[in-house]
């Protein structure tokens, strides 16, 4: 009988855990085991309560649900799992670097590295490493310094595989993905990992390419689909002074097929935890290699986000009569974006630091977002006392919609999850002093109407009434 195939991942985070439980349900022959440090996640990634999973995905539990415990492990034994691993791939986080040289650009490398020496450590045969992670371009032969410094250089090869699922749509995408992209040296090595693929994608969508046009490729990706957002969001500014309408535009220029219509969502400000970041790496390295303008061209996609995040909470104060202290604003949505728990660089986070520098007092409603979360976050972005107003009553996360809405001077919907869709506006507008301000970040909601109820409405691109 042959040997089983056995893949171990580093990482159990937003792409290693759908990753590999999309790897496990399609491949029954392969032994998946997804790793990581943090206790805490491993024990809720084997939760025996599907709804527990540390990263909520639409149709993730019932894929664990089936592979777990059969050829899909969760585990914090880190040296183990290593050792006895055919492919090796590594999904840790690459935040942007918060210290010291390359600070708030470079990418935080350490956690790669660190992979890296407790693989050479571990291992005692050959295997392939393949990058999951998004790095910057010649990680790769960071990754092959190290095992070679160590003895382990000749039986590893390192290949570039980068993952482009989106959040909230990641099991689909990663069943039917674009493409797959994988780079590398030795063509063995990058063939069983097309093998792995092969189990479930067609072979003309894997891609294959030398190590750093893949490295390069991915951050180039997102950059691309950043600066699409930035683009329309700026044309959504020129459309509040003119009379045009964002939607309409985006339509006419994405019915040509040479833009396409997709990502020309205008929006309060693209979130997540990799745009920003992938682009802020894209400019440190265009910079490193002797590129300013190039360095520039892509920094200006951040710019234009930080100034849309800004430019809408300058509009609400504004709209409220250039004071929200003490005022209670409802916030519907606070995730970057629907059907995720996400709320890392979401576009929320900025627009509610900017409402409570003004003395805003929140009320907050996301179907999947906590309060402890919440608090970090606004922390992080600068509200230092964010617990003690939470405390005050002066920030306070609600259960459903209409118990935020309920004596706010203003709505600001900053997610576009589906339920908002259905909410009885006509309740809301009663429940809220007047005039009753709403401010949709994300043109989720019918303009026309919120304005026959009686709302002072706004929209991102439609302009004030
Ligand atoms: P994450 O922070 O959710 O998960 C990373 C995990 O790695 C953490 O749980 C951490 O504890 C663990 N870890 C770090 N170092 C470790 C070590 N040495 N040993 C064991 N565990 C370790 O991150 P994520 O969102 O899954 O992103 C991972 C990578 O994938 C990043 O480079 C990101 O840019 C990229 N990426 C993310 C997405 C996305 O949608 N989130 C999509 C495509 C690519
Ligand atoms: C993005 C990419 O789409 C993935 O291909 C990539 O793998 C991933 O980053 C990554 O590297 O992490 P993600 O950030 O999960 O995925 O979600 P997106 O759907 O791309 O949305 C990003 C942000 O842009 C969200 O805040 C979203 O609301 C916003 N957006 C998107 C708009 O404002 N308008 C649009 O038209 C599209």
């Amino acid at each position: 009988m042959s040997e089983r195939l056995k893949i171990t991942c580093i990482g159990a985070g937003y792409v290693g855990g759908p990753t590999m439980a999309m790897i496990a349900h399609r491949c029954p022959s392969i032994d998946v085991t997804v790793v990581d440090m943090n206790e805490e996640r491993i024990a809720a990634w084997n939760d025996a309560d599907l709804q527990n999973l540390p990263v909520y995905e639409p149709g993730l539990d019932a894929i664990v649900g089936e592979a777990r415990g059969r050829n899909l492990f969760f585990s914090t034994d880190v040296a183990s799992a290593l050792k006895s691993a055919d492919i090796i791939f590594i999904s840790v986080n690459t935040p942007t670097k918060t210290y010291g040289e390359g600070a708030g650009e470079a990418a935080d490398l350490r956690w790669i590295e660190k992979c890296a020496r407790q693989i050479a450590e571990t291992i005692d045969g050959p295997a392939i490493i393949v990058e999951k992670s998004t790095v910057p371009i010649r990680t790769a032969a960071m990754i092959k310094t190290v095992l070679e410094a160590n003895g382990r250089g000749d039986d590893v090869d390192v290949l570039s595989n980068p993952e482009f699922l989106a959040e909230g749509t990641a099991m689909a995408d990663l069943a039917d993905p674009d493409r797959v992209l994988i780079g590398g040296e030795n063509p063995q090595a990058i063939e069983k990992l097309v093998s792995v693929y092969e189990h479930w994608v067609p072979r003309d969508r894997i891609l294959t390419t030398n190590l750093w046009s893949s490295e390069l490729s991915k951050l180039t990706a997102n950059a691309f689909l950043a600066q699409r957002v930035s683009s329309i969001n700026s044309i959504s500014a020129l459309c509040e002074e003119t009379g045009a309408d964002v939607g309409e535009v985006a339509r006419a220029i994405g019915s040509d097929s040479r833009i396409g219509p997709k990502f020309l969502q205008a929006s309060v400000g693209f979130g997540g935890s990799c745009f920003q970041k992938d682009i802020l790496n894209l400019s440190y390295l265009c910079d490193y290699f002797g590129l300013p303008e190039v360095a520039d061209y892509w920094r200006s996609v951040v710019k234009m986000n930080n100034w849309q995040k800004h430019r809408f909470a300058q509009r609400i104060i504004k709209n409220l009569f250039n004071t929200v202290a003490d005022k209670r604003i409802a916030i519907l949505g606070f995730a970057f974006k629907k059907d995720t728990n996400d709320t890392r660089e979401a576009a929320a986070i900025y627009v509610c630091r900017d409402l409570l520098i003004e003395k805003a007092h929140l009320a907050i409603y996301d179907p999947k977002v906590s309060l402890e979360q919440l608090i970090t976050d606004l922390e992080y972005a600068g509200i230092t006392d964010a617990r003690e107003r939470a405390e005050r009553g002066e920030i306070v996360m609600t259960s459903d919609a209409y118990e935020a809405t309920e004596q706010a001077h203003a709505v600001a919907l900053l997610t576009e999850w589906d339920e908002f869709k259905d909410l009885d506006y006509q309740r809301v507008y009663e429940t809220m002093p007047k005039p009753a301000h709403f401010f949709d970040g994300r043109r989720l909601l019918d303009l026309g109407h919120l304005r026959k109820i009686g709302f002072t409405a706004y929209s991102i691109g439609s302009g004030i009434q």
